[in-house]
């Protein structure tokens, strides 16, 4: 699922609002070796609801970050999600791929909230309609030119270009894919829970069933922290990551009410795609993004939700050379590398 592109080696950086990862992968046809992967902090008011406020701070971090990592190659795969990109399920008389190509923008147009000349459109045919055979299912997928082009110029200020741009939640489908048997009946859910926002998707033998983003995520928990106990934003910050190892029992309580509430968003969703879905029922979860490893979220979400439960690792089958990479460091990393893993991999796994 590409919004643009053109064909190059890419590396995979992925702008989060907290922070910006960057992965280079080698290899193909499911079998990858891991080159380069770091992340650095971004500041807090770099990027505000999905909008980059201050791209000068978003350049200086990616500049800095690819260079501290010795990284040469300079097109770059990114991704974008929330209200940056809209996502439709869509049914249209069956037609070839070419012919798709043709008429997708006048298709599309009707579902589209925008003018049609203002928007990156692509798409994806599904299946057959299950209702009428003379009808198919696609997936298409838009966003505002001007969106894609602030991150055009961030990554052309950083001395690099943008030559792919593709979306969370098929980034996250993407690097599950890669490091994942699962079985062509299964229904997984896979959950991104970033310190923003949260990607949820829904799939069944590599196609998206369903999803959504909610505008929710780690953030949630320090400002209730602040809210409720006083604390600076640092200090909620901190409370919350030293959760494990608190005997504070305000501070547990209201990590404890922030779990609920994001157990509550995951399960309407999830609800949600039951109720609407014909096929069988989501059998499993996998989680990734820094907020999954909020103290107790993984077993609220498990014991709430009452589905298996699991982290997502981005590197479960990805090889690496040992002197290169600390297998510790990996694995402290691993939950927030889902998206930029997934990003890396389009490179060779164009679909
Ligand atoms: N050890 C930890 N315990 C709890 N929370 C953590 C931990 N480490 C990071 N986080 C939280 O994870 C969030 C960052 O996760 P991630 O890097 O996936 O988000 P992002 O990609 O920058 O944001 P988004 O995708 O929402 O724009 C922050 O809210 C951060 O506080
Ligand atoms: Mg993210």
């Amino acid at each position: 699922m590409f919004l643009f592109k053109k064909k190059k080696e890419l590396i995979g950086i992925d702008i989060g609002s907290s922070s910006v990862k960057v992965v280079q992968l080698k290899g193909n046809d499911g079998s990858y070796q891991l080159l380069n992967a770091g992340i650095l902090p971004l500041p807090p008011e770099a990027i505000v609801d999905n909008t980059l406020m201050d791209s000068a701070a978003i350049v200086g971090v990616v500049k800095n970050l690819v260079s501290s990592l010795g990284i040469k190659i300079k097109d770059v795969v990114c991704s974008i999600s929330g209200n940056s990109v809209i996502i439709r399920k869509i049914v249209l008389p069956t037609m070839p791929q070419e012919e798709l190509e043709d008429q997708i923008s006048w298709e599309a147009e009707q579902y589209i909230p925008f003018d049609i000349n203002d928007v990156n459109m692509d798409f994806q045919i599904l299946s057959p309609d299950s209702n009428d055979p003379s009808k198919m299912n696609v997936l298409l997928v838009a966003s505002k030119k001007d969106i894609i082009n602030d991150y055009v110029s961030v990554f052309s200020e950083s001395g690099m270009n943008l030559s792919v741009v593709d979306v969370d939640s098929f980034a996250i489908q993407n690097a599950f894919e890669a490091n994942y048997d699962y079985n062509s009946e299964d229904i997984i859910a896979l959950v991104n829970i970033g310190a923003s926002i949260m990607n949820i998707n829904v799939i069944k033998d590599g196609i998206t069933l369903f999803t959504r983003d909610v505008q929710m995520g780690g953030n949630l928990y320090t400002e209730e922290i602040q809210k409720q106990i006083g604390l600076s934003s640092e200090d909620a910050e901190a409370g919350k990551l030293l959760a494990h190892e608190s005997t504070n029992n305000q501070l547990l309580h209201v990590i404890m009410k922030v779990n609920e509430t994001i157990t509550q968003e995951i399960r309407r969703s999830l609800d949600f795609y039951n109720s609407t879905a014909s096929d069988n029922r989501i059998s499993g979860v996998f989680v990734c993004g820094g907020c999954s490893k909020v103290y107790k979220l993984i077993d609220t979400i498990s014991e709430k939700i009452g589905l298996p439960v699991e982290k997502l690792n981005p590197f479960a089958k990805i090889k690496y050379i040992e002197n290169d990479f600390d297998p510790e460091y990996l694995e402290e990393i691993a939950q927030f590398m889902a998206v930029p893993i997934g990003l890396a991999i389009r490179r060779v796994g164009d679909k």
